[in-house]
């Protein structure tokens, strides 16, 4: 299972690449919100191509994941194109609505990779790979969040697509923490995106914080004071 962050955050994003565990980044309009503020509108927009240029150059190998903010499937295509100028490595976020369908499909047409967005059911992912998307991102933790079995969905998901051996990659998104990823990587979820802190949690294990303790003691042992 390739792992991605799930952030906008620079410094995250270069202290990640620094480990030589991510393979790509995604984004939304909340995580790049939280990285600017008090433009006008075709400052925010500057901006944002701005951030995810140098995403794209942090992770050259990497996919990053920008999302499209019309609501409308013209508007969708277009920002979608304009997304996918930015640079070779950009997959285009758009939101699972019926607009959203027709987007995929125009931007399908045209080569570029697409990564459905806020999926809920296996209906929207089976629509989203009818659509030509590449990518389906079921969004886990929100639906445990309402009281369902986000992690069930992923597992559903992955079950119809191996049935119709659909080519379409999941992306296990909106996780919460480190139980998340193994049940999901346990499921054969291809790709999990991770939230900075999740990933920093996964490193950790007490056992190899007291392992190595034990290590140091021991040799510091034979060491004449
Ligand atoms: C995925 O691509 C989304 O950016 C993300 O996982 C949403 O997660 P949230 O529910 O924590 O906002």
């Amino acid at each position: 299972m390739e792992l991605y962050l799930d952030t906008a955050n620079l410094e995250e994003i270069k202290h990640a690449v620094s480990l030589g565990v991510v393979s790509g980044v995604t984004t939304n309009p909340s995580l790049v919100a939280k990285e600017q503020e008090g433009l006008t509108r075709e400052e925010a927009r500057l901006r944002f191509h701005q951030l995810i240029r140098q995403i794209c150059r942090l992770l050259p190998e990497g996919n990053v994941n920008a999302e499209v903010l019309a609501e409308e499937a013209q508007g969708m295509f277009k920002e979608g194109k304009e997304l996918a100028s930015l640079a070779e490595n950009v997959v285009v976020k758009i939101p699972l609505t019926a607009q959203g369908l027709s987007a995929i499909s125009l931007l399908a047409e045209e080569g570029i990779p697409v990564n459905a967005t806020l999926v809920f059911s296996v209906n929207q992912a089976l629509l989203a790979a009818a659509a030509g998307a590449s990518y389906v991102s079921p969004f886990l933790g929100r639906i445990d969040d309402a009281g369902g079995d986000g992690v069930a969905l992923v597992s559903q998901i992955l079950k119809a697509f191996r049935n119709y051996e659909i080519s379409t990659s999941v992306i296990a998104a909106s996780i919460r923490h480190p139980r998340h990823v193994t049940a999901v990587a346990l499921e054969g979820a291809h790709i999990a995106t991770v939230p900075y802190r999740v990933l920093m949690q996964m490193i950790k294990h007490p056992l190899t914080e007291q392992g190595l303790e034990r290590f140091r003691l021991d040799w510091n042992k034979i060491i004449r004071k």
